[in-house]
């Protein structure tokens, strides 16, 4: 087969095309290749089948849902799944997060919730709040407001200024202090959230209408926030009256031990944004849960469209109806918090690697862990990439960004396969020059 016309997204094209690795099935904990090879997934596809594979419940959803209305609109028109989804997910979202906004993809939710906040201030009377502030190494997707308000510089460098008024606050990531933490580091949490004051100072407080992170940074390499992190941002907003977004396109749907990763970190935020594992993967999704005094204040404007913002695909018929078959398969098998029941011993086989080949950092927190590498020399990120291919070819799926191998499988994931993935990284990191 020809392989020249798709232009692989976040993909050496060119390197790709050379020695393909390609995936054609998949059921629970696995993938298997065309040619048949079984591969364990250490990275539940993309951090986002957290009930594993092909479940049988979301296949069959979604089958019946495409014969029986294969797709309807939601502005100005309605339809019975996306209220009964919206229901359900407001029933699991922390206490006050009563309403939810339908996306395609976390980074349409990144945008909407930056979108929603600008709109909020101003339906208040607050239009001078336009400022919104990020973090370094934070990831809210590809679209221009999530790329310019996240701070990873791969993605932003060819893509132009971005846009006006966004700021970003220090990272967490400081491996002179909390290297091999297990769960949330301890050093240095108040001090880092301490940046965020400075950048409202510097900027007028009362111009900014929200902060934007990750509960634990994924896409950057698993970076957890130390104690007190977050409770300070949250106090530093509140006090300003400014909106605090959490990011949980990863964090959402059990990966931290709790539904949300505000519960696990004993944090609430004003908006929460998701996608990923809200419909297991299976068809794109994503929504942005609201806190209700945030939807009451547009219902104090004016008559008419309170909200000039949605997509053709909000509320999807077939996403929808996979969403809900995701929540049951949860419910019926306890995956929002199977996280914590594993977490012990995903922690043990991660921090086994401490000392092992090249390993500089090992992090965990829920069920996500980072093994960090020493760079090479003068090529950073070969180092990962080729333990990422030895344990491909070994039978794991792992995921790299830059020199941090990242992980984190389906929540149905069993002690031994947790051994598996492990073992195969340490063989891996092992075997590269
Ligand atoms: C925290 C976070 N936000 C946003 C996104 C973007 O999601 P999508 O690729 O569905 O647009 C991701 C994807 O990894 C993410 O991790």
């Amino acid at each position: 087969m020809r392989r020249d016309a798709f232009w692989m997204p976040f993909t050496a094209n060119r390197q790709f095309r050379a020695a393909p690795r390609l995936l054609s099935r998949a059921e629970g904990m696995y993938y298997w290749t065309p040619e048949g090879r079984q591969v364990l997934d250490g990275t539940a596809g993309l951090w986002c089948v957290n009930a594993g594979h092909c479940r049988p419940k979301i296949v069959e959803a979604v089958r019946r849902q495409v014969g029986e209305m294969d797709y309807a609109p939601t502005f100005q028109m309605g339809h019975p799944l996306a209220f009964e989804f919206a229901e359900r997910l407001a029933a699991i979202a922390p206490p006050g997060f009563a309403k939810v906004f339908f996306t395609n993809s976390g980074s349409e939710s990144a945008d909407t919730a930056l979108k929603i906040a600008l709109a909020y201030h101003r339906v208040r009377g607050e239009g001078q709040r336009y400022r919104l502030i990020g973090r370094e190494r934070g990831y809210h997707g590809v679209n221009f407001g999530g790329m310019a308000v996240g701070g990873i510089p791969t993605n932003r460098k060819a893509f132009g200024p971005g846009l006006a008024g966004v700021y970003h606050i220090r990272h967490t990531h400081d491996l002179s202090r909390n290297a091999f933490s297990k769960g949330q580091p301890l050093q240095g949490g108040v001090e880092l959230a301490d940046d965020l004051e400075r950048v409202c100072a510097l900027h007028d407080p009362s111009t900014v209408a929200a902060v934007m992170v990750e509960p634990v940074a994924g896409s950057a390499g698993v970076l957890v926030p130390p104690r007190g992190y977050l409770e300070r941002l949250r106090e530093i907003c509140t006090r300003h009256g400014i909106l605090l977004i959490f990011d949980e396109v990863i964090t959402g749907f059990g990966r931290l031990g709790e539904p949300f990763g505000a519960e696990r970190l004993g944090v609430m935020p004003d908006i929460i944004t998701t996608a990923k594992a809200l419909t297991n993967g299976t068809i794109p999704m994503g929504a942005v849960f609201v806190r209700s005094e945030i939807f009451e204040a547009f219902m104090q404007g004016p008559q008419g469209i309170e909200l000039f913002h949605g997509y053709t695909y909000s509320g999807h018929p077939v996403a929808c109806a996979a969403g809900i078959a995701m929540l049951d398969t949860c419910a019926e098998e306890g995956l929002l918090t199977r996280a914590s029941e594993l977490e012990k011993h995903w922690e043990e086989a991660a921090h086994a690697l401490k000392g092992a080949r090249h390993v500089i950092d090992v992090r965990n927190f829920g069920l996500m862990a980072a093994v960090e590498l020493e760079p090479r020399p003068g090529a950073p990120g070969a180092r990962a990439f080729e333990a990422f291919v030895r344990a491909f070819e070994a039978g794991v799926l792992i995921r790299v960004t830059a020199d941090i191998i990242a992980l984190s499988p389906p929540l149905i994931v069993e002690k031994p396969q947790i051994d598996r993935i492990f073992q195969a990284i340490r063989d891996a990191v092992s075997a590269v020059a």
